[in-house]
């Protein structure tokens, strides 16, 4: 099994482009394949989960071109090109769609396979296989799609066909389910809206908009108009906040740190964590804000600083949700308590994420109370070195890794092949930083 071992050797100085954004990048192919004509998507994740998306989308009959040599492995610099098929030329996949380990794959998919006038089986890795599907069958199915599923469960079979509008009231905030009403809407006569309980990424919808298809958000409504063509387009992809989390935090917490962290994406609908670390007390600013491809950048500068504990609940926590395993290890070292609520959706993620950073922390000796539906993570002892499982869940083993320089001695994360899925150069990142200020 893989492991990686992490030691404090000082403080984190230096220079980082984080990996390209893995929400974009899945978009950027599935509406790419939709639209009318060539498209070029620049900063392209070259990693696991993003892969899984281009595989499903040439197994129905997309050119895709890989262009960019170098840094892959650093999921870095890579430029796309896709033969778009418009709205109705995929064809019908001989064999199952693999999606992985990728959650935003299967769930947006779903959508595109229920407006098809074909069947297609999707299966994934054993993470995904324990993920629930029904949050998507369901509104899918009110459409017009048919699903055959394991009880809500992978293996699925979507058989598509004509399908009506719907106004979905979404009982979570969830932008996987959205966008997959949003893209089976594209294939209605008429309008398409879904209603969340908070806001969540808008990701698709700002995609959408580039791409020349009429979407109106309002407020917590999002509704499209179908049967429009999707342009093909020329875009460039961000860099992703919630990978540049990993190094925000490190900086924070690590004492005579000093980090610059650049080109990262800083969407509102994305940035809860950073308005959390401000609110506890991090040193944290975002500067030369700008907007590239319609999403919002800003270089972050991150200083070493103190941190109170506070309470975390409300919605914001749609706009923190991969963040949270990075936040429960800053929160352990904040002064005072920290009380997460309302963070119910952690339990179905790649791992049961309550559980598996509840249970890490206390490895660490650090004192954790488990809730329905977040926790209460005691601050301010010093984290004692440990041996930690990271359930084969790439922000858990990432997030304890950054925990492992704040300990006494050497902390061993096992089973970390799953930081490729969205990371592929974090421990080399990482290092670099390490090393940065002995030189
Ligand atoms: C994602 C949405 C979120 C997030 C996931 C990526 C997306 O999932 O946790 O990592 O790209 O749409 P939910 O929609 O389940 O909240």
């Amino acid at each position: 099994m893989s492991q990686i071992s992490i030691k404090n050797t000082g403080p984190l100085r230096g220079e980082i482009i984080p990996p390209p954004d893995k929400s974009i990048s899945h978009r950027s192919i599935i509406l790419s394949s939709l639209a009318e004509g060539k498209s070029i998507i620049r900063n392209f994740l070259y990693a696991e989960d993003p892969l899984s998306t281009i595989g499903a989308f040439r197994q129905m009959g997309v050119e895709i071109e890989v262009e960019g040599s170098g840094a892959r492995d650093e999921g870095q610099a890579i430029v796309i090109i896709v033969h778009g098929k418009g709205l109705s030329g995929l064809s019908a996949p001989r064999e199952a769609l693999d999606c992985g380990n990728s959650g935003t794959t299967i769930r947006l998919l779903c959508g595109v396979l229920a407006g098809q006038p074909f069947s297609a089986t999707l299966k994934g890795d054993a993470s995904l296989t324990r993920r629930p599907m029904k949050r998507v069958m369901d509104p899918l199915s009110q459409m017009g799609a048919v699903f055959k599923s394991q009880n809500g469960y992978l293996p699925l079979t979507v058989t598509g066909g004509k399908l009506k509008p719907i106004n979905f009231k979404s009982p979570v905030a969830s932008a996987q389910i959205k966008s997959a009403i949003l893209l089976a809407g594209l294939y209605c006569d008429g309008i398409t809206a879904v209603t969340e309980p908070e806001r969540s990424r808008d990701h698709t919808e700002r995609m959408l908009k580039a791409a020349g298809v009429n979407i109106t958000v309002d407020r917590l409504t999002v509704s499209v108009k179908g049967k429009a063509a999707i342009r093909p387009f020329d875009f460039t992809i961000p860099n992703d906040f919630s990978s540049a989390a990993f190094f925000m935090v490190a900086g924070v917490l690590v004492p005579g740190s000093e980090i610059l962290i650049k080109n990262v994406g800083v969407n509102p609908t994305r940035t809860g964590l950073l308005e959390i670390l401000q609110a506890m007390g991090a040193n944290i600013k975002p500067e030369n804000e700008r907007e590239i491809s319609g999403e919002p950048v800003a270089d972050l500068y991150v200083k070493h600083s103190g941190l109170s504990g506070m309470e975390i609940g409300g919605d914001i926590v749609p706009r923190t949700i991969d963040e949270f395993p990075i936040l429960c290890v800053a929160a352990a070292m904040a002064h005072g308590p920290t009380k997460i609520t309302g963070a119910k959706e952690l339990r179905v993620k790649e791992s049961d994420r309550i559980a598996t950073m509840a249970d890490a922390l206390r490895k660490m000796q650090v004192t954790v109370e488990e809730l329905e539906d977040g926790m209460i993570i005691e601050g301010g002892k010093k984290l004692k070195a440990a041996s930690i499982h990271s359930h084969g869940d790439h922000r858990i083993a990432m997030s304890m890794a950054i925990a492992g320089l704040m300990a006494d001695g050497e902390t061993t994360i096992l089973d970390t092949d799953c930081i490729a899925t969205s990371f592929p150069g974090f421990t080399g990142l990482l290092e670099r930083l390490q090393k940065d200020h002995l030189s």
